[in-house]
């Protein structure tokens, strides 16, 4: 049975990835390493044990000696570990460099020590920087960051690119757009505001709600993933994305409409610093290449998610509690009782 590594593996993106893949994969035994920071939720991975066909180990990808030890006997590496929230990369970059940046080589070079057969370095379409009104994002778009999140992002993108052109290690690299789904942490604007209003809350637009983002679902995502570990030609990257814009305004109103509240539940805030307008990618490498395309509507896709967060509310009000509160604080002002 192949043995792959999923680090980052509790998060929510990891954790949507190895449900996915023990659902398609019945030859597949994942290892699922997870440094189980503040993002890092064991119950996102709940039941997935039983089966016998995941381990979860807890790691730091930083951490030579515990990487090349989850390393054995595993022959593909998926890397979705990472700090992952813009807004906490403008209040401090330096989680973001040692993560993102130095847990990036660490692994590529445990990687390269232990023969992996492929490494997929997760990676996002921010690293390209701010569109202006027209234009997508293709894969040789320059790269132009302008967070410490994206920043540290684009430098892991480079590290993998040096390693497979240095040694020869067999990397892709995937970019996508933004994801929604469940188990998302609610820090990002859908589950935000999401649980904010099922909680009776106002929701925070930055500035004046125009910004664009391009959405996709956190299953079509996992499946590019997946197609771009099996299929995906080494050394090249590939875009993953939807066709999905919206500005922050329309997601919004989406938003407020799914759970019937109306629009007196918006409340401006001041904008976020160096705020990219507009993100739009397009993906016709990896829908012609890895025979791989979206399948989720955004509509449908929204909706369920809205769902699952009305479903599950002990798990993201376990959530939204101690730190979280004194990160909300500190990113919106306001104080919010437990
Ligand atoms: P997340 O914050 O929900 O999860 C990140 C996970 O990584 C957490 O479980 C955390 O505990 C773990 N982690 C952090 N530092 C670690 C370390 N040093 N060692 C081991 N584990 C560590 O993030 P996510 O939204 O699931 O994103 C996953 C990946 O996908 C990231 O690399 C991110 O850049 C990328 N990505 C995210 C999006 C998006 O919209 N969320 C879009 C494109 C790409
Ligand atoms: P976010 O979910 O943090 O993802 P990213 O910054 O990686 O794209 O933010 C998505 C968009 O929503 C972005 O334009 C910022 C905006 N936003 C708000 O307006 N209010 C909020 O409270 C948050 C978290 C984000």
């Amino acid at each position: 049975m192949s043995r792959w590594l999923v680090t980052g593996a509790a998060g929510f993106i990891g954790s949507n990835f190895v449900r996915r893949v023990l659902e398609v994969r019945p030859d597949l035994h994942l290892v699922a390493y997870d440094a189980l920071t503040y993002a890092g939720n064991l119950a996102n991975l709940d039941g997935l044990a039983d089966g016998g066909r995941m381990t979860f180990v807890r790691g730091d990808i930083c951490n030579q000696q515990e990487v090349a030890a989850a390393l054995d006997g595993v022959s593909v590496v998926i890397n979705f570990a990472a700090e992952s929230h813009v807004d906490r990369s403008i209040h401090g970059g330096a989680a973001f460099v040692q993560t993102n940046v130095g847990g990036t080589q660490t692994l590529l070079d445990a990687a390269r020590t232990a023969g992996v057969q492929r490494y997929v370095q997760v990676s996002t379409d921010e690293v390209y920087g701010s569109l202006g009104p027209e234009g997508r994002f293709v894969e040789d778009s320059p790269l132009q960051p302008s967070s410490a999140y994206s920043a540290s992002k684009a430098g892991a993108d480079l590290l993998v690119h040096a390693a497979h052109h240095t040694h020869g290690l067999p990397t892709i690299i995937t970019r996508c757009s933004n994801n929604y789904g469940p188990y998302q942490f609610p820090e990002k604007i859908i589950p935000l505001f999401v649980t904010n209003l099922l909680e009776g809350r106002s929701v925070p637009v930055y500035g004046t709600g125009q910004n664009v983002r391009d959405w996709i679902h956190v299953r079509d995502h996992c499946d590019a993933v997946l197609a771009a570990a099996e299929q995906g030609t080494p050394g090249r990257v590939y875009n993953v994305g939807a066709d999905s814009e919206k500005t922050n305004l329309e997601l919004t109103r989406a938003i407020l409409s799914g759970l019937g509240c109306d629009e007196s539940r918006i409340e401006y805030v001041q904008d976020r610093l160096g705020h990219d307008l507009r993100y739009a990618i397009d993906s016709s490498r990896a829908r012609q290449e890895l025979g791989w395309q979206p399948q989720v509507r955004f509509e449908d896709g929204l909706a369920e998610t809205i769902q699952w967060y009305r479903d599950n509310q002990d798990w993201w009000r376990a959530i939204k509690t101690g730190a979280y509160l004194k990160y909300y604080e500190l990113q919106y002002g306001e104080k919010v009782e437990e």
